[in-house]
Formats: C-alpha cells, sequence, structure tokens
C-alpha cells in the first residue's frame, strides 16, 4: 500500500508538472535573488499531500513549500514537489519529483520522477534500485582522476575553508569533469544508474535528498556527509559515490589531497 502510494502520488504530480512546462505561470523569489518557487510546486506539492492524507491520514508529512506537520506517527514522507526548480522556470527539463519514505527515522523507501525524459527511480530499502522497473547499480570505477562527478551550488555563497568553490577548483585543475545539473535528486539517481561516479554538494535540505541517498545505496553505492559518518538528510553535507571512489573523495574534500 505504501508503494502503491508513493508511486500513485509522484505519477500524479508529474502530469501537473508536465502539463505547464511550456505555459504562463507564477514565479516568485524565496531567499537570495535565485531561489525561486513556482506556482507549479504548489500544485505539486498539494496533489502529493492530498494523496498521501487519503491513504495514511495519521502519517508525518515534511514538505518543502509547506513545512513539517508534526503528528504521532513514526512514518514520516519527505517530499520535493519539484527539484530543479530553477530548470524548470527556464525551459530545462533536468527536473523531477521526489519523495521519500522514513520509518523511526530511517529511509525506507523513496521515488524520484523525471517525467520529461521518462525515468522513474524508485528503491525499497533492501531489495535495491530500479530505473523504470529494471535493477540499476553504481559504476565500478576506482579512481577519482578517471571519475566523471556531479555537484550544485547554494543560491548563496558559502564563504568558508574547503567551500563549493575550492573544491570544485581542485577537480577542475586536474581536468576531472563536474557536471553541474542543477537538480539534487537527479544528481543522486545519476550516480545510482552508473552515470556518475560520484556526487558532493555542501548545502542541501532533507527534501532535496531524502529518496535519492537511498536509490544510491539500494544500488550499491555509499551516501555519508563529509567525514565519512552516517548520512542524516538533516544536515547539510553530502558524499554520494560508487563506494570504490568514497575515502578518496573525502581526503580531496577534506582538504588533504
Ligand atoms: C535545489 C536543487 C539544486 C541544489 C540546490 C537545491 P530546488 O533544489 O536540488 O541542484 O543545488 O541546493 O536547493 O530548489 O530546485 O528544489
Ligand atoms: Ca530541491
Ligand atoms: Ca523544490
Amino acid at each position: 500500500m505504501l508503494k502503491q502510494t508513493l508511486i500513485r502520488a509522484t505519477e500524479a504530480a508529474a502530469v501537473i508538472v508536465k502539463e505547464y512546462f511550456d505555459k504562463t505561470y507564477k514565479i516568485s523569489n524565496k531567499e537570495g535573488v535565485n531561489n525561486l518557487v513556482t506556482e507549479v510546486d504548489h500544485k505539486s506539492e498539494d496533489c502529493i499531500i492530498q494523496i498521501i492524507r487519503e491513504d495514511f491520514p495519521d502519517h508525518q508529512i515534511l514538505s518543502e513549500e509547506s513545512g513539517a506537520f508534526i503528528q504521532d506517527s513514526s512514518y514520516k514522507w519527505i517530499i520535493d514537489p519539484i527539484d530543479g526548480t530553477v530548470n524548470y522556470a527556464h525551459g530545462i527539463p533536468i527536473c523531477c519529483i521526489s519523495i521519500g519514505i522514513e520509518k523511526d527515522g530511517e529511509m525506507i523507501m523513496g521515488a524520484v520522477y523525471n517525467p520529461f525524459i521518462n525515468e522513474f527511480y524508485f528503491a525499497q530499502r533492501g531489495w535495491g534500485s530500479s530505473l523504470n522497473d529494471k535493477k540499476i547499480q553504481v559504476s565500478n570505477e576506482t579512481d577519482v582522476l578517471k571519475s566523471c562527478l556531479v555537484t550544485g551550488f547554494p543560491y548563496t555563497y558559502l564563504d568558508e575553508p574547503n567551500g563549493p568553490l575550492q573544491i570544485f577548483e581542485k577537480f577542475i585543475r586536474k581536468g576531472i569533469p563536474v557536471r553541474r545539473l542543477g537538480s539534487a535528486a537527479m544528481d543522486l539517481c545519476w550516480v545510482a544508474a552508473g552515470r556518475f561516479d560520484g556526487f558532493y554538494e555542501h548545502k542541501l535540505a532533507a527534501w532535496d535528498s531524502a529518496a535519492g541517498f537511498l536509490i544510491v545505496e539500494e544500488a550499491g553505492g555509499k551516501v555519508t556527509d563529509f567525514e565519512g559518518n552516517y548520512y542524516s538528510p538533516y544536515q547539510p553535507h553530502i558524499l554520494a559515490t560508487n563506494g570504490k571512489i568514497h575515502d578518496e573523495m573525502i581526503r580531496w574534500i577534506s582538504g588533504n589531497v
């Protein structure tokens, strides 16, 4: 039932997100000048929450645009109604709906759907990850120097040692390809699918990574913070890799390479 509701909510939101893609809709700013939210983010979110509420009225919900609905339940749905809103608002079809389900503080299920390229990623803890119902697996690359990486940058500049620009510069100076798609959930799914060998980012929110980090882990990858600790989506740093380059990536990111 949990899985059916998750898939139904993700697919229903995707219909809305797709329908408005080339239409005119309202766009506003959140904090910062380029941290956008569109009318479609809200429509997608309302649709997802309504479907969850119909099936599981007592479950907790944490959703990007409308915040937390705290209830006495061990289940929590973590929703990003459009991940990649800036892309979406510019007509760039690299964006998706991302929903993770936590039980007793552990992520147990996740779905990420990009309806523009028709890629539906799903994972259930202990059952592996799939792309359009076919099992996926992380890459086999063992050398950071030969890796294809992806990252993202925060909406407001992070001026700190080993910040986003310093780490990016280090990789670029060595000629390592580091892509920047603008959707953390897609970044994670593409690590899970073996397209990227690793992804790191300095400032994510729980809804950006909730589903995607489980999808990476269930595809055989590794997800931690920048020190290699157990990953919690409630702290900002994320390092998600195929597992084979993970320790070396930690050395690059922590300034020891
Ligand atoms: C953003 C995207 C982006 C990441 C930002 C996120 P949004 O989510 O995932 O890739 O770099 O940190 O906020 O705002 O499009 O849902
Ligand atoms: Ca997001
Ligand atoms: Ca969003």
